[in-house]
């Protein structure tokens, strides 16, 4: 298909919502509208499509230059997102009340023919990304753009929402300093960030923390001790710890809040048993604060807002190209395309030898190691 032929595209958000989410559906409906292409959105990822009965406006909205006006600072998304439901493993209740999974893929590309979409921009995360790489396979034109705050997508250098998330986070650790200092406290700061801990390492840095406890450095408690009793010492006699919610001890488990029939998990937690340990341990008063979905909120940066604006403008470039199957990366100082394939269903940890890494270690940042 060449530029020429489409006529007609449809975006869709899905996972989990992450700042700059509507910057990206903005530049893409601009950039769509000045080819003369149509622009829909989708509702609630796919739901609109699946189960268009459940919307007032059929599930599927037509975004127009009047609907995408004034919204690039505002966090969530205008379409609404679902991490539920993928149409690759999508739930069935059947007579006898158990649940199914069944592959409803094939039936939401022929939705897309029935609607005369002629190709789709997915904007998400690895599930997306995994679910857009399938939809390609089954013959749709879908080129996907890499969203979410953990920043844990390969063959991007940074996904946007993640800078957000981190100023964000820094913005509660700067805080947490003069009310840990005054009352001589440890005070506890669970992030998420999934298996990564992209969020707790920059936010930590950043932040001016004592201690950083990552999914990738399973930690050895005493050495989070240590670190504190040498503060003390030293006549500082509070300190910050930053835990990003996969991070695990060593020889331990993962801290899990909650286990979903036919989605993983969900985790949470860790940072009141690192905070009850540690006062164990330490004999010193701790606190704890989760700062969740606040990370997820609020509107993006500078920064998110010009990647998500890029990475639309750069997903209409790639279709008006004739790609498919790629997702647009930042590689700076460009916007380029990769592979679908190379990028579904994996995840990228923080290395261990990074920059960033070594910069904290030289500040005397503890890693439980
Ligand atoms: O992937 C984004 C994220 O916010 C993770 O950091 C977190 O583990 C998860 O989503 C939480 O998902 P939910 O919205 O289902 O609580």
């Amino acid at each position: 298909m060449t530029h020429s032929s489409i006529k007609r595209i449809a975006i869709s958000t899905g996972g989990g919502d992450a700042p700059g989410l509507n910057a990206v559906i903005r530049a893409v409906v601009l950039a769509g509208l000045n080819r003369n292409w149509e622009c829909y959105g989708i509702r609630d990822g796919y739901t609109g499509l699946l189960l268009p009965e459940q919307y007032v406006d059929g599930g599927l909205i037509r975004l127009t230059r009047e609907r995408v006006r004034g919204i690039t600072h505002l966090g969530g998304t205008i379409l609404g997102t679902t991490n539920r439901n993928s149409p690759l493993h999508y739930p069935i209740t059947d007579p006898s009340g158990n649940i199914q999974y069944i592959d409803r893929s094939d039936e939401l590309v022929r939705s897309f023919m029935l609607h005369h979409l002629d190709a789709l921009i997915t904007i998400g995360g690895d599930g997306s990304l995994a679910i857009g790489n399938a939809l390609a396979h089954k013959g749709l034109r879908v080129v996907g753009v890499p969203k979410t705050i953990d920043n844990d997508l390969d063959r991007t250098v940074v996904t946007f929402g993640f800078d957000t998330a981190v100023a964000f986070a820094t913005e509660c650790l700067d805080r947490l300093h003069s009310t840990a200092a005054s009352h001589g406290r440890v005070m506890i700061v669970e992030v998420m960030g999934r298996y990564a801990g992209w969020i707790a390492l920059h936010a930590g840095v950043a932040g001016s923390t004592d201690v950083i406890l990552i999914p990738e450095i399973p930690y050895d408690l005493q050495k989070v001790v240590a670190k504190i009793k040498a503060r003390d010492e030293q006549g500082r006699n509070f300190s910050i710890v930053v835990v990003a919610e996969g991070a695990k001890p060593k020889g331990g488990e993962i801290t899990i809040k909650e286990k979903i029939a036919g989605q993983g998990e969900r985790l949470g937690g860790i940072g009141e048993k690192v905070a009850a340990d540690l006062s164990a341990l330490t004999g010193k008063e701790t606190r704890v604060v989760v700062l969740g979905h606040l990370l997820r909120g609020g509107s993006p940066t500078a920064q998110d807002r010009l990647i998500a604006l890029r990475f639309g403008a750069a997903a209409v470039r790639a279709l008006e190209e004739g790609q498919s199957g790629v997702m647009v990366a930042l590689d700076p100082p460009n916007v380029n395309y990769v592979p679908l394939e190379e990028v579904a269903g994996r995840m990228r940890a923080v290395p261990l030898d990074c920059d960033t890494m070594m910069t904290a270690r030289d500040l005397g940042i503890c890693f439980g190691d």
